[in-house]
């Protein structure tokens, strides 16, 4: 959602705010703005659109001041135009704030305010916290924190906001609600930001603020309170991150780069969930160590993920794994649909919340509520175990849930996730590995066979990567024009054409749908023609036949088919017009290589139509709102 920064200090703000604000904007990019307090004024800059345009408007102007906030927008109140732009102000423009999250009491807030003659330039959610602050100000002799812990107690909804005042310039106030805000240590000089990415440059000193909790910042430090106003102590923690993590390297977009680093990620999941050594002579020891309590995993009779997105694709592929492999029956759910519709309380049930960013509000809601709704049993198989697979464990997700599989992704930029997906399905064969190891339900020699080929991956991913890039990159020039596209794939690979399709959609714009192969006949076969190429994921194993028979299918309706299959396969090289070979591998395996040549065909495309890869519109890599 949007990206908010703040900055106190010794050198020129804007700089550092524009910085930050760069390292942000992939969470929204309909406008952005930048506030500083000069002179006993508050001087504030907005532009519709992308930061460069905020860049031009700033282009020339050498501002001194040492203290500032900034923001970047994705839209939810009010159309994403200048006037609507953050920072927004109070009347007299003494006050300044910028907010990520959603004010849901808005209106009632803007009524009353309305009615004691207050103005509104905007039609955000956002405007009525300066005018609440300025209120509170002019009412009683309080300092600017006492006016907004007292404001934000007004505010309902998920919110993480920064303030600054004419009238207070040494001080940066921050505030945290349900919506991300990490504050960085710097000497002499503090930092707030969204997301971490625009504090590395400066500091790894950092510090999350966390739900109900407000930072008072000055260049002589910072105070923690909690919204009911009591001081709390906190320390900051070092991250081990660095900045050339948050740079393209050389790579024309983040996405490309962040396909480039999947083999990287493949083989650190290895690392840090597999006994590296592990064969079926050991079978006495667990050939995963993912540290889960066995009063996570033991007696399970359900396990139910939630996620949202690709996140939902990776649950599917760990439903398949976790049914196949384990023999735990499981469900995957819309985290929008769950938290309003959850399936009926089920015993020994462990709850996986899926998500890279730990951060998406209705994963996070639809955790929160299956914890609620538990918390009334006594019977200790109704209680709630909850797991979270993500990227981000010092998140929000982090705080909710006991349980952890960190998925060793690094910084994803791109707003398409790639490598977070690999890394998540990583975490899904790991935890299926663990179960099926628990409840003895493979043989040790048939979880080493599978532990073979895990560990193979990454070289054969680096294979995919090298020989089918220029490729791809030129197949892609045959669909710049192309407007809508089928994918196919069955069993664990139905999960991936769900992916292909939406990685194209994300990035190139161009409609595109996912099936199951079998099901086509029911319906979208409806759609084909000449001018509809179909990708087929047909991968030896249980449902290969039948895949490349869906595939004629196709082809009888005049479809251009292509082929995402093994290399020297006769039959396929026989069914596709076009094939883009990847190594033979177990079919159980075969999502980490069969998603890459996807990967590349949406990035290829999007690139070729000369689009904005990493930052596509309407779109926000993490989705902190309903
Ligand atoms: O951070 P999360 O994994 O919870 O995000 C979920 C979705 O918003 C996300 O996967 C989205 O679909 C991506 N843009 C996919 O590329």
């Amino acid at each position: 959602m949007c990206g908010i920064v703040g900055y106190i200090g010794t050198q020129a703000a804007s700089g550092i705010l524009l910085e930050g604000l760069r390292k942000l904007e992939y969470r929204g990019y309909d406008s952005a703005g930048i506030a500083t307090v000069l002179e006993g004024e508050i001087h504030c800059v907005r532009a519709k659109g992308k930061l460069i345009n905020l860049e031009e408007k700033l282009a020339g102007e050498d501002n001194p001041a040492r203290i500032g906030i900034a923001h970047t927008r994705w839209a939810t109140h009010g159309k994403p135009e200048e006037y609507n732009a953050h920072p927004h102000m109070d009347t007299a423009k003494r006050i300044a704030v910028i907010q990520n999250g959603i004010i849901e009491n808005y209106r009632d807030l803007r009524e009353e305010l309305k009615s004691r003659g207050c103005e509104f330039r905007s039609d955000t959610d956002t405007e009525v916290i300066p005018h609440l602050i300025a209120e509170q100000l002019a009412e009683s002799d309080t300092s600017l924190l006492e006016a907004v812990r007292l404001v934000v107690n007004r505010l309902k909804g998920a919110f993480a906001i920064a303030v600054i005042s004419a009238d207070y310039p040494d001080e940066l106030i921050v505030g945290r609600q349900q919506a991300p805000v990490v504050l960085g240590f710097g000497q002499g000089e503090f930092y707030c930001a969204s997301d971490t990415p625009a504090l590395v440059p400066y500091t790894r000193a950092v510090l999350p603020l966390e739900n109900g909790e407000l930072a008072r910042m000055t260049p002589l430090g910072v105070e923690i309170y909690s919204f009911d106003g009591h001081r709390l102590k906190k320390t900051p923690r070092t991250l081990n991150w660095n900045p050339v993590m948050v740079e393209k390297q050389g790579f024309k977009h983040f996405m490309l780069k962040e396909i480039y680093e999947q083999p990287g990620v493949v083989r650190a999941c290895l690392e840090a969930y597999f006994d590296g050594e592990w064969a079926a002579t050991d079978a006495d020891k667990s050939p995963t160590h993912l540290g889960l309590p066995p009063e996570l995993l033991t007696d399970l009779q359900h396990i139910q993920i939630v996620a949202c997105g690709t996140s939902w694709h990776a649950g599917l592929v760990g439903k398949y794994l976790i049914e196949q492999v384990a023999g735990v029956p499981t469900t995957v759910h819309y985290a929008s649909e769950f938290r309003y519709a959850p399936a009926p309380i089920t015993s020994n049930t462990l709850t996986i919340g899926v998500t890279q960013s730990g951060e998406t509000a209705d994963t996070l809601a639809a955790l929160e509520m299956e914890k609620k709704r538990r918390s009334g049993f006594t019977q200790p198989e109704l209680q709630s175990r909850l797991l979270g697979i993500t990227n981000r464990p010092e998140s929000s997700l982090g705080d909710l849930v006991p349980h952890i599989i960190d998925t060793h992704a690094g910084i994803e930029i791109g707003v398409a996730a790639t490598k977070t997906f690999v890394a998540q399905v990583m975490a899904f064969y790991a935890l299926a590995l663990d179960l099926t190891y628990r409840r003895t339900a493979k043989s040790p020699e048939q979880l080493e066979e599978i532990l073979i080929g895990l560990r193979q991956l990454p070289a054969q991913m680096e294979v995919v990567l090298e020989s089918q890039e220029r490729y791809i990159e030129e197949l892609a020039h045959d669909f710049a024009e192309t407007q809508d596209f089928i994918f196919l794939g069955r069993g664990i690979n139905f999960p991936i054409a769900l992916e292909g399709a939406l990685k194209l959609k994300e990035i190139s714009y161009i409609h595109a749908e996912g099936y199951p192969a079998g099901e086509m006949k029911h319906g979208p076969i409806a759609l084909l023609d000449a001018k509809v190429p179909v990708v087929a994921i047909a991968m030896p194993g249980a449902v290969y036949e039948k895949v490349l028979s869906n595939a004629q299918e196709a082809r009888a309706r005049d479809a251009r088919l292509i082929g995402v299959t093994p290399m020297d396969e006769q039959e396929a090289a026989d069914t596709f017009d076009t094939l883009i070979p990847v190594p033979h591998v177990d079919e159980l395996l075969s999502p980490i290589l069969t998603v890459i040549p996807l990967q590349l065909l949406a990035y290829h495309i999007a690139a070729r139509r000369g689009l904005d890869v990493d930052q596509p519109r309407n779109l926000a890599k993490s989705v902190t709102v309903e």
